[in-house]
């Protein structure tokens, strides 16, 4: 695994500060860069439900973080009822959100640890939940360099790239796995260009992915999600790098809803269309992606999402935030542990995590 790099965001996503979390609040960008902090896990859950810290591993962290904030005050004398606190605090994070699995991989983590180092005294088990917490970021940030290093052989110099939602520095400990493939890419001298989908209903493209590339010097160019289809026939995109929330053994991959889409255009247009994910997204235990659970959000984010009202009063609204892009129609998935092909039963299951 690739070792620390510098950091990509001028600040960190998410960290522990002298037992409080703070995180950078997401739904503000881009018009505001503000930290905030959360002194509880109550605060934890409503940052995550609320997108204010979004992206797969990023909720991951929020997850393991939360869980040692839930549990930092504890006045537990003995480990059952040290080890039932904590699990009210993980059943309870674990309902912010379903579809992204590094959630519940992270969760899963900090009880296991604690399982492990139960005869600690309590105060010194809480040091090793936080260390084991910490431990996940800075795996994260080896991860997400090392899906640079693997994904950059993929572009060539001069290649336009396609991407949906962010999966960047935001969306994880620092550095991205979509976003890294093309922050490697520049870094290493290749010239490459972006077409950011703005990503409907609630723009994370256009608001944080653009913003990202932006801030790297890379060259963006924001299109609405209904466009993707004729640039991709104007030949101006070499391939759709996207990243995921959820991977079926079989390849089946869960993203920000409007990924299939871009995986169906992709093909009839005969463009590679890739998923950048670190491990901790896999989830070998599901066959297909039909089993996995896709987040319904509030109808007011497509009907009102940025203020004023762009729908008649109480029409109907379906919003699935997230779709499953059919494993036939990804050309390779993107770990940190290399590229895997198809049949991704094989590749993927010799690189559980
Ligand atoms: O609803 P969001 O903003 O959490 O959705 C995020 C995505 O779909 C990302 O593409 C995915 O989590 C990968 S982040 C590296």
């Amino acid at each position: 695994m690739a070792t620390k790099g510098r950091r990509k965001m001028p600040i960190p996503t998410i960290e522990w500060v002298d037992g409080r979390i703070h995180l950078i609040d997401q739904t503000l960008l881009p018009n505001e860069f503000k930290q905030i902090y959360c002194d509880d896990v109550e605060s934890v859950w409503e940052a995550i439900k609320s997108l204010r810290v979004r992206g797969a591993p990023a909720i991951g962290i929020a997850g393991a973080l939360g869980a040692v904030l839930g549990i930092w005050k504890s006045k537990a004398t003995n480990y059952p009822d040290f080890a039932a606190e904590l699990k009210k605090v993980t059943d309870y994070l674990a309902t912010s959100r379903p579809t992204a699995v590094n959630l519940f991989w992270a969760l899963t983590r900090i009880e296991q640890t604690a399982e492990k180092h139960k005869d600690l005294e309590i105060e010194q088990l809480k040091g090793v939940l936080l260390d084991e917490a910490q431990n996940i970021i800075e795996e994260d940030r080896a991860r997400c360099r090392a899906i640079g290093q693997h994904g950059l052989n993929l572009l060539r110099n001069g290649d336009t790239i396609l991407t949906h939602c962010n999966a960047g520095g935001l969306a994880t400990s620092d550095y991205g796995t979509a976003l890294a493939v093309m922050f490697s890419a520049h870094e290493s001298g290749k010239n490459i260009s972006v077409y950011a989908d703005e990503t409907r209903p609630l723009l994370q493209g256009a608001r944080l992915t653009a913003w990202e590339l932006m801030q790297a010097g890379i060259d963006v160019t924001l299109i609405c999600d209904n466009m993707a289809a004729q640039v991709m026939k104007e030949g101006k995109i070499q391939c759709a790098i996207v990243g995921a929330d959820r991977i079926a053994a079989n390849g089946d991959t869960a993203n920000k809803i409007g990924t299939y889409n871009v995986a169906i255009l992709a093909k009839v247009h005969d463009i590679p269309f890739y998923v950048a994910a670190p491990t901790s997204t896999l989830d070998l235990s599901l066959k297909t992606g039909d089993l996995i659970p896709i987040e319904q959000r509030a109808a007011e984010e497509v009907t009102e999402g940025f203020g004023s009202r762009t729908a008649p009063e109480g029409v109907k609204v379906y919003s699935p935030a997230f779709d499953v892009t059919p494993a036939h129609l990804i050309t390779a998935i993107i770990t940190e542990k290399g590229i895997a092909h198809p049949p991704y039963e094989e590749s993927l299951a010799s690189q559980g995590d």
